[in-house]
Protein backbone atom coordinates (compact mmCIF):
# COMPACT_ATOMS: atom_id res chain seq x y z
CA UNK A 1 0.00 0.00 0.00
CA UNK A 2 3.02 2.25 0.88
CA UNK A 3 4.62 1.94 -2.42
CA UNK A 4 1.71 2.39 -4.43
CA UNK A 5 1.13 5.41 -2.80
CA UNK A 6 4.83 6.56 -3.37
CA UNK A 7 4.48 5.70 -6.41
CA UNK A 8 1.32 7.52 -6.86
CA UNK A 9 2.83 10.55 -5.64
CA UNK A 10 5.83 10.60 -8.13
CA UNK A 11 3.54 10.20 -11.21
CA UNK A 12 1.77 13.35 -10.24
CA UNK A 13 5.05 15.22 -8.89
CA UNK A 14 5.99 14.43 -12.31
CA UNK A 15 3.05 16.48 -14.01
CA UNK A 16 3.65 19.45 -11.46
CA UNK A 17 6.79 19.58 -13.42
CA UNK A 18 5.50 21.79 -15.88
CA UNK A 19 4.93 24.63 -13.74
CA UNK A 20 8.09 25.87 -12.02
CA UNK A 21 6.25 27.26 -9.64
CA UNK A 22 5.14 24.61 -7.77
CA UNK A 23 6.69 22.61 -5.11
CA UNK A 24 7.75 19.68 -5.94
CA UNK A 25 8.68 15.93 -4.28
CA UNK A 26 12.52 17.19 -4.67
CA UNK A 27 12.08 20.31 -3.78
CA UNK A 28 10.59 18.45 -0.44
CA UNK A 29 13.54 16.06 0.09
CA UNK A 30 15.90 19.03 -0.04
CA UNK A 31 13.96 21.37 2.07
CA UNK A 32 16.34 22.38 5.37
CA UNK A 33 14.58 21.12 8.19
CA UNK A 34 16.99 21.94 10.85
CA UNK A 35 14.57 24.85 12.19
CA UNK A 36 12.06 22.60 13.05
CA UNK A 37 14.97 19.78 14.75
CA UNK A 38 16.35 22.64 16.85
CA UNK A 39 12.81 24.55 17.66
CA UNK A 40 12.82 25.10 21.20
CA UNK A 41 10.15 23.30 23.25
CA UNK A 42 8.64 25.75 25.97
CA UNK A 43 6.84 24.11 28.66
CA UNK A 44 4.80 20.81 29.03
CA UNK A 45 1.35 22.37 29.01
CA UNK A 46 -0.60 20.44 26.82
CA UNK A 47 -2.80 21.40 23.50
CA UNK A 48 -5.98 20.68 21.49
CA UNK A 49 -3.72 20.35 18.28
CA UNK A 50 -5.50 20.61 14.82
CA UNK A 51 -4.69 17.22 12.96
CA UNK A 52 -4.45 16.94 9.44
CA UNK A 53 -7.48 14.20 9.70
CA UNK A 54 -10.38 16.71 10.94
CA UNK A 55 -9.35 15.73 14.53
CA UNK A 56 -8.12 17.76 17.46
CA UNK A 57 -5.76 15.81 19.71
CA UNK A 58 -4.54 16.59 22.90
CA UNK A 59 -0.48 17.11 22.94
CA UNK A 60 2.64 19.28 24.67
CA UNK A 61 4.61 21.08 22.66
CA UNK A 62 7.29 18.47 22.50
CA UNK A 63 4.66 15.86 21.23
CA UNK A 64 3.49 18.07 18.10
CA UNK A 65 7.31 18.19 17.17
CA UNK A 66 8.24 14.79 17.14
CA UNK A 67 4.94 14.33 15.48
CA UNK A 68 6.20 16.35 12.71
CA UNK A 69 9.73 14.63 12.71
CA UNK A 70 8.12 11.60 12.60
CA UNK A 71 5.88 11.59 9.74
CA UNK A 72 7.88 13.40 6.98
CA UNK A 73 7.30 10.64 4.73
CA UNK A 74 3.75 10.45 5.11
CA UNK A 75 3.41 14.30 5.24
CA UNK A 76 4.68 14.02 1.66
CA UNK A 77 2.28 11.46 0.36
CA UNK A 78 -0.65 12.76 2.15
CA UNK A 79 0.15 16.59 1.33
CA UNK A 80 1.02 15.34 -3.00
CA UNK A 81 -2.39 13.84 -2.86
CA UNK A 82 -4.49 16.20 -1.24
CA UNK A 83 -2.82 19.61 -2.44
CA UNK A 84 -0.04 18.90 -4.82
CA UNK A 85 -1.56 21.69 -7.55
CA UNK A 86 -1.29 24.19 -4.26
CA UNK A 87 1.80 24.51 -2.50
CA UNK A 88 4.42 26.91 -3.90
CA UNK A 89 8.19 26.96 -3.89
CA UNK A 90 8.11 30.41 -2.39
CA UNK A 91 5.95 32.93 -0.18
CA UNK A 92 4.41 34.73 -2.72
CA UNK A 93 2.69 38.13 -2.57
CA UNK A 94 -0.66 38.37 -5.16
CA UNK A 95 -1.78 42.00 -5.93
CA UNK A 96 -5.47 42.92 -6.46
CA UNK A 97 -6.57 46.65 -6.85
CA UNK A 98 -9.49 48.01 -8.98
CA UNK A 99 -7.91 47.40 -12.60
CA UNK A 100 -7.41 43.56 -11.73
CA UNK A 101 -9.78 42.55 -8.99
CA UNK A 102 -10.34 38.77 -9.64
CA UNK A 103 -6.91 38.15 -11.20
CA UNK A 104 -3.53 39.01 -9.51
CA UNK A 105 -0.43 40.12 -10.02
CA UNK A 106 2.68 38.65 -8.69
CA UNK A 107 5.07 41.08 -6.69
CA UNK A 108 8.39 39.70 -6.83
CA UNK A 109 10.84 41.18 -4.94
CA UNK A 110 13.59 39.46 -6.53
CA UNK A 111 12.10 40.76 -9.92
CA UNK A 112 11.57 44.51 -8.85
CA UNK A 113 9.93 45.12 -12.47
CA UNK A 114 6.89 42.96 -11.24
CA UNK A 115 6.35 46.15 -9.02
CA UNK A 116 6.94 48.43 -11.71
CA UNK A 117 4.81 46.84 -13.89
CA UNK A 118 1.74 46.43 -12.06
CA UNK A 119 -1.13 47.92 -10.59
CA UNK A 120 0.23 49.04 -7.54
CA UNK A 121 -0.10 52.82 -6.58
CA UNK A 122 1.37 53.61 -3.36
CA UNK A 123 -1.45 56.50 -3.18
CA UNK A 124 -4.16 53.94 -2.72
CA UNK A 125 -4.50 52.60 0.56
CA UNK A 126 -2.39 48.89 1.64
CA UNK A 127 -4.29 46.09 2.87
CA UNK A 128 -2.10 42.84 3.03
CA UNK A 129 -4.02 39.75 4.51
CA UNK A 130 -2.49 36.30 5.37
CA UNK A 131 -4.64 33.46 5.22
CA UNK A 132 -4.36 30.23 7.69
CA UNK A 133 -3.34 26.64 8.12
CA UNK A 134 -4.26 24.66 4.48
CA UNK A 135 -5.61 28.36 3.27
CA UNK A 136 -3.86 28.44 -0.30
CA UNK A 137 -4.31 30.99 -2.69
CA UNK A 138 -7.76 29.50 -3.81
CA UNK A 139 -9.40 29.81 -0.59
CA UNK A 140 -12.89 30.98 -0.42
CA UNK A 141 -11.78 33.01 3.06
CA UNK A 142 -9.24 34.79 0.80
CA UNK A 143 -11.50 35.70 -1.98
CA UNK A 144 -14.28 37.12 0.58
CA UNK A 145 -12.13 39.44 1.71
CA UNK A 146 -10.33 40.43 -1.32
CA UNK A 147 -14.01 40.88 -3.32
CA UNK A 148 -15.30 43.27 -0.05
CA UNK A 149 -12.59 45.71 -0.87
CA UNK A 150 -12.82 45.57 -4.46
CA UNK A 151 -16.17 44.22 -5.92
CA UNK A 152 -19.84 44.82 -4.74
CA UNK A 153 -19.93 47.93 -6.75
CA UNK A 154 -17.09 49.82 -4.76
CA UNK A 155 -15.45 52.45 -6.17
CA UNK A 156 -12.60 52.68 -3.35
CA UNK A 157 -9.22 52.05 -4.66
CA UNK A 158 -7.17 49.92 -2.94
CA UNK A 159 -3.39 47.59 -3.23
CA UNK A 160 -4.87 44.59 -1.71
CA UNK A 161 -2.54 42.02 -1.70
CA UNK A 162 -3.00 38.43 -0.69
CA UNK A 163 0.52 37.05 1.31
CA UNK A 164 0.55 33.48 -0.46
CA UNK A 165 2.73 31.08 2.11
CA UNK A 166 1.49 27.69 1.70
CA UNK A 167 4.60 26.74 1.21
CA UNK A 168 4.90 26.32 4.57
CA UNK A 169 1.37 26.34 5.45
CA UNK A 170 -0.07 23.57 3.28
CA UNK A 171 1.34 20.56 5.23
CA UNK A 172 -0.37 17.76 7.38
CA UNK A 173 2.25 19.30 9.80
CA UNK A 174 0.17 22.55 12.24
CA UNK A 175 3.28 22.47 14.53
CA UNK A 176 4.82 23.21 11.08
CA UNK A 177 3.68 25.46 9.82
CA UNK A 178 3.05 27.23 13.11
CA UNK A 179 6.82 27.26 13.54
CA UNK A 180 7.69 29.14 10.00
CA UNK A 181 4.39 32.16 11.25
CA UNK A 182 7.72 33.65 12.10
CA UNK A 183 9.68 33.47 8.76
CA UNK A 184 5.99 33.97 6.84
CA UNK A 185 6.02 37.39 8.66
CA UNK A 186 9.66 38.07 8.29
CA UNK A 187 9.32 37.87 4.58
CA UNK A 188 6.05 39.70 4.70
CA UNK A 189 7.91 42.96 6.44
CA UNK A 190 10.76 42.66 3.74
CA UNK A 191 7.87 43.42 1.29
CA UNK A 192 6.51 46.25 3.16
CA UNK A 193 9.89 47.72 3.64
CA UNK A 194 10.78 46.96 -0.25
CA UNK A 195 6.94 48.82 -1.07
CA UNK A 196 8.10 51.76 0.81
CA UNK A 197 11.60 52.28 -0.09
CA UNK A 198 10.45 51.87 -4.08
CA UNK A 199 7.10 53.55 -4.02
CA UNK A 200 6.89 55.93 -1.27
CA UNK A 201 3.89 53.70 0.53
CA UNK A 202 2.87 55.28 3.34
CA UNK A 203 3.06 53.22 7.00
CA UNK A 204 0.07 55.47 7.89
CA UNK A 205 -2.01 53.97 5.08
CA UNK A 206 -1.42 50.39 5.50
CA UNK A 207 -3.22 47.73 7.15
CA UNK A 208 -2.39 44.09 7.93
CA UNK A 209 -4.67 41.72 8.87
CA UNK A 210 -4.33 37.82 9.01
CA UNK A 211 -6.96 34.84 10.04
CA UNK A 212 -5.77 32.04 12.21
CA UNK A 213 -2.00 30.93 11.68
CA UNK A 214 -2.09 34.39 9.90
CA UNK A 215 -2.93 36.40 12.58
CA UNK A 216 0.45 35.73 13.79
CA UNK A 217 2.09 36.06 10.53
CA UNK A 218 0.53 39.70 10.23
CA UNK A 219 2.05 39.91 13.90
CA UNK A 220 5.51 38.63 12.61
CA UNK A 221 5.08 41.33 10.24
CA UNK A 222 4.85 44.19 12.53
CA UNK A 223 7.15 42.51 14.78
CA UNK A 224 10.37 42.49 12.16
CA UNK A 225 9.63 45.90 9.67
CA UNK A 226 12.20 48.22 9.73
CA UNK A 227 11.00 51.33 8.13
CA UNK A 228 8.12 52.31 9.87
CA UNK A 229 5.58 51.04 12.14
CA UNK A 230 1.99 49.44 11.03
CA UNK A 231 -0.65 51.70 11.14
CA UNK A 232 -3.66 48.74 12.03
CA UNK A 233 -2.99 44.98 12.56
CA UNK A 234 -6.39 42.75 12.61
CA UNK A 235 -5.85 39.13 14.24
CA UNK A 236 -9.35 37.72 13.00
CA UNK A 237 -9.52 34.39 14.85
CA UNK A 238 -5.95 34.43 15.73
CA UNK A 239 -4.61 30.59 16.14
CA UNK A 240 -4.41 29.59 19.64
CA UNK A 241 -2.81 26.33 19.33
CA UNK A 242 0.61 26.22 20.60
CA UNK A 243 0.71 30.07 21.16
CA UNK A 244 1.24 31.34 24.48
CA UNK A 245 -0.84 34.39 26.27
CA UNK A 246 2.17 34.76 28.51
CA UNK A 247 4.80 35.34 25.30
CA UNK A 248 4.15 38.19 23.39
CA UNK A 249 6.84 38.23 21.51
CA UNK A 250 6.12 35.01 20.10
CA UNK A 251 2.86 35.55 18.86
CA UNK A 252 0.47 38.56 17.41
CA UNK A 253 0.65 41.35 20.58
CA UNK A 254 -0.78 44.52 21.18
CA UNK A 255 2.55 46.19 20.50
CA UNK A 256 2.86 44.98 16.53
CA UNK A 257 1.64 48.08 15.05
CA UNK A 258 0.39 51.27 16.04
CA UNK A 259 -3.18 50.04 16.61
CA UNK A 260 -3.64 45.92 16.84
CA UNK A 261 -7.69 44.54 16.89
CA UNK A 262 -8.55 41.27 17.51
CA UNK A 263 -11.51 39.72 16.55
CA UNK A 264 -12.95 36.26 18.46
CA UNK A 265 -15.21 34.09 16.60
CA UNK A 266 -14.11 30.55 18.14
CA UNK A 267 -12.00 31.50 21.64
CA UNK A 268 -10.57 28.87 23.48
CA UNK A 269 -11.15 25.74 20.20
CA UNK A 270 -9.30 27.16 18.03
CA UNK A 271 -8.90 30.49 18.28
CA UNK A 272 -7.46 33.07 21.09
CA UNK A 273 -9.94 33.81 23.55
CA UNK A 274 -8.24 36.13 25.65
CA UNK A 275 -8.26 39.94 24.22
CA UNK A 276 -4.95 40.29 22.72
CA UNK A 277 -5.45 43.44 21.05
CA UNK A 278 -5.67 47.25 22.22
CA UNK A 279 -9.72 46.34 21.24
CA UNK A 280 -10.79 43.02 21.31
CA UNK A 281 -14.53 42.27 19.42
CA UNK A 282 -16.72 39.31 20.67
CA UNK A 283 -19.14 38.80 18.45
CA UNK A 284 -21.79 36.49 20.07
CA UNK A 285 -19.47 35.50 23.05
CA UNK A 286 -16.32 34.94 21.29
CA UNK A 287 -16.48 31.19 21.03
CA UNK A 288 -19.26 29.96 18.48
CA UNK A 289 -21.33 31.54 15.81
CA UNK A 290 -24.87 31.23 15.34
CA UNK A 291 -25.63 28.39 12.19
CA UNK A 292 -22.45 26.92 12.33
CA UNK A 293 -22.95 23.62 13.34
CA UNK A 294 -21.88 21.14 15.82
CA UNK A 295 -19.01 19.63 14.04
CA UNK A 296 -15.83 20.45 16.19
CA UNK A 297 -14.71 22.16 12.37
CA UNK A 298 -17.36 24.32 12.20
CA UNK A 299 -17.93 27.76 10.84
CA UNK A 300 -16.91 29.76 13.88
CA UNK A 301 -13.24 29.66 13.39
CA UNK A 302 -13.68 31.45 9.71
CA UNK A 303 -16.66 33.57 10.50
CA UNK A 304 -14.47 35.93 11.39
CA UNK A 305 -12.76 36.59 8.15
CA UNK A 306 -16.62 36.70 7.12
CA UNK A 307 -17.76 39.23 9.36
CA UNK A 308 -14.64 41.69 8.63
CA UNK A 309 -15.31 41.39 4.43
CA UNK A 310 -18.97 42.37 5.80
CA UNK A 311 -18.09 45.51 7.53
CA UNK A 312 -15.34 46.50 4.90
CA UNK A 313 -18.39 45.90 1.77
CA UNK A 314 -20.75 48.00 3.72
CA UNK A 315 -18.32 50.30 4.50
CA UNK A 316 -19.94 53.64 6.03
CA UNK A 317 -22.97 50.98 6.51
CA UNK A 318 -21.42 49.04 8.23
CA UNK A 319 -24.30 47.53 11.22
CA UNK A 320 -21.76 45.86 13.61
CA UNK A 321 -22.85 47.84 16.45
CA UNK A 322 -21.16 47.23 19.85
CA UNK A 323 -21.48 47.28 23.55
CA UNK A 324 -18.28 47.74 25.68
CA UNK A 325 -17.73 45.76 28.55
CA UNK A 326 -15.70 46.33 31.71
CA UNK A 327 -13.13 43.45 31.77
CA UNK A 328 -12.71 40.45 29.68
CA UNK A 329 -14.98 38.38 32.78
CA UNK A 330 -17.98 40.04 31.59
CA UNK A 331 -18.01 38.88 28.21
CA UNK A 332 -18.17 35.32 29.48
CA UNK A 333 -20.73 36.56 31.83
CA UNK A 334 -22.66 38.51 29.03
CA UNK A 335 -22.60 41.34 31.33
CA UNK A 336 -21.89 43.87 28.57
CA UNK A 337 -24.05 46.92 28.52
CA UNK A 338 -22.60 49.79 28.31
CA UNK A 339 -22.61 52.53 25.11
CA UNK A 340 -19.38 52.34 23.41
CA UNK A 341 -19.79 55.60 21.57
CA UNK A 342 -20.32 54.36 18.35
CA UNK A 343 -17.34 52.11 18.18
CA UNK A 344 -18.21 49.23 15.63
CA UNK A 345 -16.37 45.61 14.91
CA UNK A 346 -14.27 45.95 11.56
CA UNK A 347 -14.44 49.36 11.23
CA UNK A 348 -11.41 50.88 9.47
CA UNK A 349 -11.08 54.07 11.87
CA UNK A 350 -11.44 52.16 14.86
CA UNK A 351 -7.97 52.83 15.60
CA UNK A 352 -8.96 56.48 16.47
CA UNK A 353 -11.43 55.07 18.96
CA UNK A 354 -11.84 51.48 19.38
CA UNK A 355 -10.02 50.40 23.20
CA UNK A 356 -10.90 47.47 25.56
CA UNK A 357 -13.52 45.03 25.30
CA UNK A 358 -16.63 44.63 22.94
CA UNK A 359 -19.46 42.46 22.90
CA UNK A 360 -22.02 42.57 19.72
CA UNK A 361 -24.61 40.30 18.66
CA UNK A 362 -25.07 38.99 14.33
CA UNK A 363 -27.55 37.21 12.86
CA UNK A 364 -27.46 33.88 11.90
CA UNK A 365 -26.72 34.40 8.05
CA UNK A 366 -25.60 37.08 5.99
CA UNK A 367 -26.17 40.49 6.87
CA UNK A 368 -24.26 39.26 10.15
CA UNK A 369 -24.88 42.68 11.41
CA UNK A 370 -27.84 43.49 12.86
CA UNK A 371 -27.44 47.77 14.08
CA UNK A 372 -28.57 48.60 17.35
CA UNK A 373 -31.36 46.16 17.94
CA UNK A 374 -29.09 44.23 20.86
CA UNK A 375 -28.44 47.55 22.71
CA UNK A 376 -32.31 48.51 22.15
CA UNK A 377 -33.27 44.95 23.60
CA UNK A 378 -30.57 45.96 26.85
CA UNK A 379 -31.86 48.79 27.26
CA UNK A 380 -35.70 47.75 27.76
CA UNK A 381 -35.08 45.00 29.18
CA UNK A 382 -33.14 47.63 31.97
CA UNK A 383 -36.43 49.93 31.49
CA UNK A 384 -38.56 46.16 32.65
CA UNK A 385 -36.42 45.70 35.60
CA UNK A 386 -36.54 48.96 36.68
C1 LIG B 1 -2.46 56.75 -8.51
O1 LIG B 1 -3.66 57.13 -7.86
C2 LIG B 1 -3.90 58.52 -7.86
C3 LIG B 1 -5.12 58.76 -6.98
O2 LIG B 1 -6.19 57.87 -7.29
C4 LIG B 1 -4.08 58.99 -9.30
O3 LIG B 1 -4.30 60.38 -9.33
C5 LIG B 1 -2.83 58.63 -10.09
O4 LIG B 1 -3.04 58.94 -11.46
C6 LIG B 1 -2.53 57.13 -9.96
N1 LIG B 1 -1.27 56.85 -10.60
C7 LIG B 1 -1.16 55.98 -11.59
C8 LIG B 1 0.21 55.78 -12.15
O5 LIG B 1 -2.11 55.36 -12.05
C1 LIG C 1 -18.94 24.69 16.78
O1 LIG C 1 -17.71 24.20 17.24
C2 LIG C 1 -17.27 24.73 18.47
C3 LIG C 1 -15.93 24.14 18.73
O2 LIG C 1 -15.08 24.40 17.64
C4 LIG C 1 -18.27 24.41 19.57
O3 LIG C 1 -17.87 25.04 20.76
C5 LIG C 1 -19.64 24.92 19.17
O4 LIG C 1 -20.59 24.53 20.10
C6 LIG C 1 -20.01 24.34 17.79
N1 LIG C 1 -21.35 24.75 17.41
C7 LIG C 1 -21.75 25.96 17.04
C8 LIG C 1 -23.20 26.16 16.81
O5 LIG C 1 -21.02 26.88 16.89
C1 LIG D 1 -21.47 43.26 35.76
O1 LIG D 1 -20.75 44.45 35.51
C2 LIG D 1 -20.84 45.42 36.55
C3 LIG D 1 -20.06 46.65 36.13
O2 LIG D 1 -20.51 47.12 34.88
C4 LIG D 1 -20.28 44.86 37.83
O3 LIG D 1 -20.45 45.81 38.89
C5 LIG D 1 -20.99 43.56 38.18
O4 LIG D 1 -20.37 42.98 39.32
C6 LIG D 1 -20.92 42.60 37.00
N1 LIG D 1 -21.71 41.40 37.29
C7 LIG D 1 -21.24 40.19 37.12
C8 LIG D 1 -22.20 39.06 37.36
O5 LIG D 1 -20.09 39.96 36.77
Amino acid sequence: MKYCLILIVLCISSFALGDDDFYTIEDLLKEDFSDVIEAEVEDDQKWLVPQFDGSLKWMTEQEAKDQTIKTEIVEQIKWAINHFSNKRRKVRFLLFTQKNPVKWQEIDMDRPETLERSNFNASHPTRIFSHGWLGGVHHDLNTQLVDAHLQNGRKENYNVILVDWSCWAMTVNYYFARLRTRKAGKRTAELIDFLHEKTGMPFETTYVYGHSLGAHVAGFTGKQVTKGKIKTIIGLDSAMPLFRLKNPQNRIADTDAEYVESMHTNGQVLGFYNPIGQAAFYPNGGRSQPDCGFSPFNCSHGRAVTYLAEAIARGNKNSFDTVTCDEFKDVKARNCSKSSGGVKMGDPDNFKKAKGVYFLETNEKSPFGIGDQYFKKITRIFVIVM
